[in-house]
């Protein structure tokens, strides 16, 4: 890997700035650019999403930022960890082409609004993480579209772990017509079944030992299907999760896979899936599981 410097071979390049950004961009030309944005704190499910990026495009950049503007809790922005360079050794035998890291500064310059904007999100944060987290989806539309903006993909990958993310971004990119194909990528799990997050190194043994009991008892869901009411299966997957010790249940939702919406009824709809957001002490872990 190399710091920025004009006319690169074919070297991963680690760029800062949008000036550098864009001297790199106008070099892949009229390469397929795929797009993975992430918040740094690489791991083996965004290794998936680059593997899979790698494969099906000309080039490849990683956005490296920890946007402020989608925290809605202070005391997780300031420990969600950062590790840029280990994240570009992570990536750099993947096959990326770019790391873009900008700094807040270079993301929202003071006198402009791109952290004041607005958006229309079609009321899919209206459900789950949206009224537990107040502004979050907001704020991630914002550094998307920003992002976005500044990359200039034809394809960008987000996996299904933050499910009603994935859908919200489907719905701006289509409402506000980018060029820019979303590809949904599945949930990489490790091999007890917690799903991957960034988060999970924040994690003490204890806790990590403990998490996986989410994923245990969100797959019991899949049998509960139309055998006993959807209240009583959120129910009981509920106190499941709540008994491994240490774990504590924000939600369990059972919900339409289009709308987000809770449903009440196993016919409501035609695709469900559960999601859940659940504490291992202070670490706030989600995860979800397609039920029909
Ligand atoms: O999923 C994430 O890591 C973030 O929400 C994203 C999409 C990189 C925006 O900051």
């Amino acid at each position: 890997m190399r710091m920025f410097a004009p006319n690169f071979e074919l070297k991963m390049e680690l760029v800062k700035t949008l000036a550098e950004f864009e001297s790199v961009r106008k070099q892949l030309g009229d390469k397929t650019v795929g797009f993975v944005p992430t918040m740094g704190a690489l791991h083996e499910g965004h290794a998936s999403l680059i593997r899979r990026a790698v494969s099906e495009c000309g080039a490849v950049v990683v956005s490296d930022f920890v946007n402020p503007t989608q925290f809605n809790n202070k005391n997780d922005f300031d420990t969600y960890p950062r590790k840029v360079e280990e994240d570009c050794a992570f990536v750099e035998p993947l096959g990326v082409s770019v790391v873009f890291a900008p700094s807040a500064a270079e993301m929202y310059p003071a006198g402009t609004d791109y952290n004041k904007k607005v958006f229309d999100l079609g009321g899919l944060d209206k459900y789950g993480e949206g009224p537990r987290r107040p502004g979050h989806f907001n704020g991630m539309a914002q550094v998307v579209t920003r992002l976005f903006d500044i990359v200039r993909p034809d394809r960008a990958y987000f996996g299904e772990k933050d499910f009603q993310q994935l859908a919200i971004v489907e719905y701006f990119v289509r409402a506000l017509r980018y060029p820019v194909s979303i590809v949904r990528c599945p949930i990489a799990r490790a091999a007890d079944g917690l799903a991957l997050s960034s988060r999970n190194s924040l994690l003490t043994p204890g806790q990590r030992a403990a998490a996986p009991g989410i994923y245990r008892s969100i797959c019991r869901a899949v049998d509960m299907v139309g055998k006993m009411p959807v209240e009583d299966a959120v129910r009981e997957v509920t106190a499941m999760i709540d008994g491994y010790a240490g774990l504590r249940t924000e939600y369990v939702e059972i919900i339409n896979s289009l709308t987000l919406r809770p449903v009440t009824d196993w016919d409501e709809a035609e695709h469900l899936r559960l999601t859940c957001a659940v504490y291992a002490g202070q670490v706030r872990l989600i995860d979800n599981i397609a039920l029909k």
